[in-house]
Formats: structure tokens, C-alpha cells, sequence
């Protein structure tokens, strides 16, 4: 038994070192500015309780190139995204025959502020809510409209609609509503938990060797910040979740199912990882 886990922890490390971690490269010493106008909080003070002293944006850590197309809302593509919520926020939908901007006016006011306190405790499911999961609850419960499902319908431009509100302004979560402690300590537990055939834990990419390289990609700290954010690679907006996902896929894991009590906790942890970061949706990665 004990000679068989050893066979297998070295078979792990082979294929660890396969995916081989590289020479460390310092973040962008640079400033996020957007549209030469409003200055993007990218690095702050970490708060109490955090590993590392100091948050940094992921887009310290993308190239030149992304980082000008961050900065200028006409060249961001993921702006195209955010037209689109707008135009659903205005459309009636559903038995009712309301929109979201029937009860909710002008988002600029209502939703000013919102996306950066989220997740919430939300008390009528006894679970936090992130912006996907409250859109749903009020297509369903005020509007008469189904629920979206993952990723599809309005759900994703809705959201960076939505986030795109509060765009500047840094995340803050209460944690001391409800049981967003016990969420945030599950969220913590799996962020450190290593998993699948790479017997990687986020934090072995994105806290132990942020700055390092794998393959082509500069690891940055896995700040949620700029969620959903405009993807190059792929020509889309991906969602935080569809994110999470991908990132455990490539540990060769099983990986949870979007909204599942794992990456609610586990988006709890980390929107709290990079609390006083601004709001920078929709952010652009490669
Ligand atoms: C019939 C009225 C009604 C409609 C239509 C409606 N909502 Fe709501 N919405 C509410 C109410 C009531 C609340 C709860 C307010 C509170 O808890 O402070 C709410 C809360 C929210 C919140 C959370 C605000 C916060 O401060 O946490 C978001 C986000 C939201 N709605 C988005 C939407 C979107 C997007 C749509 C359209 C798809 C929509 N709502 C349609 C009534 C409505
Ligand atoms: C094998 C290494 C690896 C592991 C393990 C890993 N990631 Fe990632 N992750 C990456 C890479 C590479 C990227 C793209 C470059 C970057 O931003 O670091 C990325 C990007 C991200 C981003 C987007 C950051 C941004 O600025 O847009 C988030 C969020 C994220 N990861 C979260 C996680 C979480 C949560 C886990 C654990 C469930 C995890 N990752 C595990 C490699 C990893």
C-alpha cells in the first residue's frame, strides 16, 4: 500500500513537472485607465487574514497589447456584450409583462454599486446569491419569465450589464450576513484542496507560483475582478464559473456543476481574495 501511493505521487510529480512552472516574470508595472478617464484600483493592500500582502489585478499580468484593449471601452469587445444586457434589461418578458427596467428604472442608479458587493447572503434560500442567480430569481418571481440556464439566454451579458455598474469601484462582500463565514471557510477549504491527476490546488498556480509562466501563460493571481470577462482566445465573454471550471478541468479533475455548492463557496473566497480591487467588468484576458 505504502510503496503503491508512493508510485503514485511520483507519477503525479512527473506530470506536474511536465506542466513545468517557469522563470518568474514581475507584473506590469502599468496603470489601468479607462477611456483616459477612470483609474482601475489593480493593486491593493490585501485585508486581514490573506496569504499574500498584496492583491493584484490579472491584467498586470496579461500583454501589452491586452492591456491597451482593456483600457479603451471602443476597442474592448466584451462592450459589445454589455450593449446586449442593456438592451435585455429594457425588454418585457414573461407572464407579467415586465422588464427588468419596468421596477428597476435606470441601472446607472439602481445598480449602481451592486456587482461589487456580490455574492450576498441571500435569506429566502438560506445560500449566497451571486448576479446570475438573482436575475434568475427575479425573471422567475417578478417577472413570470423562466429561469436562464448556465451560461445561456441573457444570462451573460445581463451579468457583465449589471457588473459594469459599479465599474471602479472596489469589491467588498459582508461576510457577516447569514452564513456567508461557513460559505466563505468551504470556499477556502477547496481553494486548497488538491485535486485530480496534477494533485493541483489553485493555490499551487495561483498563489505559490503567480508571476511564474506555464506554457505560454503568465500566471496571475486568479482575481475574479473582471468577471465575465472578454476572452481573445476564444472571441466570447466567459463566465466566472465556466472559468472555474476550465481551471479544474486542467487538473485533470472531475469538475462541479456551475452554481453547485462548491463554486458558490468558492467564488465567495475569492471575490473576498480580492476585496478593493475595482470592478473592472467586462476585463480583457487572452
Ligand atoms: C416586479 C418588479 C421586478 C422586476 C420586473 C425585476 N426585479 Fe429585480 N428586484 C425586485 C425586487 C423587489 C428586488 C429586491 C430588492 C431588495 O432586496 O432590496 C430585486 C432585486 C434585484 C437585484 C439585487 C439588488 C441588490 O441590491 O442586491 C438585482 C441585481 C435585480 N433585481 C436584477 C433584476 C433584473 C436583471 C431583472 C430583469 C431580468 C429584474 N431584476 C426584474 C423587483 C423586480
Ligand atoms: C495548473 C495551474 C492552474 C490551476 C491549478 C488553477 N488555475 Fe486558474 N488559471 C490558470 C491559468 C494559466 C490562467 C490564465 C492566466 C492567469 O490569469 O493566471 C488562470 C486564470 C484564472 C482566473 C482568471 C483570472 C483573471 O484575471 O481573469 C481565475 C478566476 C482562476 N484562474 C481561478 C482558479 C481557481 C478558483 C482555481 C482552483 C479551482 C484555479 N484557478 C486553478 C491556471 C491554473
Amino acid at each position: 500500500m505504502r510503496k503503491l501511493l508512493f508510485t503514485g505521487s511520483l507519477i503525479a510529480a512527473a506530470i506536474v513537472s511536465q506542466a513545468s512552472f517557469t522563470a518568474f516574470a514581475a507584473p506590469a508595472d502599468d496603470k489601468l485607465v479607462i477611456d483616459e478617464e477612470l483609474e482601475m484600483i489593480t493593486r491593493a493592500k490585501s485585508v486581514e487574514g490573506h496569504p499574500l500582502p498584496e492583491v493584484i489585478s490579472g491584467w498586470h499580468f496579461r500583454t501589452p497589447e491586452t492591456r491597451a484593449i482593456e483600457s479603451d471601452s471602443f476597442q474592448n469587445p466584451g462592450m459589445l456584450g454589455v450593449e446586449q444586457g442593456e438592451e435585455i434589461w429594457n425588454t418585457v418578458e414573461g407572464t407579467e409583462g415586465k422588464s427588468c427596467a419596468s421596477c428597476h428604472d435606470d441601472a446607472s442608479v439602481s445598480m449602481k454599486g451592486v456587482g461589487a458587493a456580490y455574492p450576498k447572503w441571500d435569506a429566502d434560500s438560506g445560500k449566497p446569491i451571486n448576479i446570475e442567480l438573482r436575475i434568475n430569481k427575479c425573471r422567475v418571481e417578478n417577472m413570470g419569465a423562466e429561469a436562464y440556464k448556465f451560461d445561456k439566454g441573457g444570462q451573460k451579458p445581463l451579468t457583465a450589464f449589471i457588473k459594469h455598474q459599479s465599474l471602479g469601484m472596489p469589491v467588498a462582500l459582508d461576510l457577516a450576513a447569514g452564513d456567508m463565514q461557513k460559505w466563505w471557510e468551504q470556499g477556502k477549504e477547496t481553494y486548497y484542496r488538491r485535486t485530480g491527476q496534477l494533485n493541483l490546488s489553485c493555490a499551487s498556480c495561483h498563489e505559490k507560483n503567480q508571476g511564474k509562466y506555464i506554457r505560454a501563460d503568465h500566471l496571475s493571481q486568479g482575481n475574479v475582478n473582471g468577471f465575465p470577462t472578454y476572452r481573445l482566445k476564444q472571441n466570447k465573454l466567459i463566465s466566472l464559473h465556466n472559468r472555474f471550471r476550465g481551471c479544474i478541468r486542467d487538473t485533470r479533475a472531475e469538475f462541479p456543476a456551475a452554481f453547485s455548492d462548491t463554486l458558490m463557496g468558492l467564488e465567495v473566497y475569492t471575490t473576498w481574495r480580492g476585496t478593493g480591487l475595482s470592478v473592472e467588468t467586462p476585463g480583457v484576458r487572452q
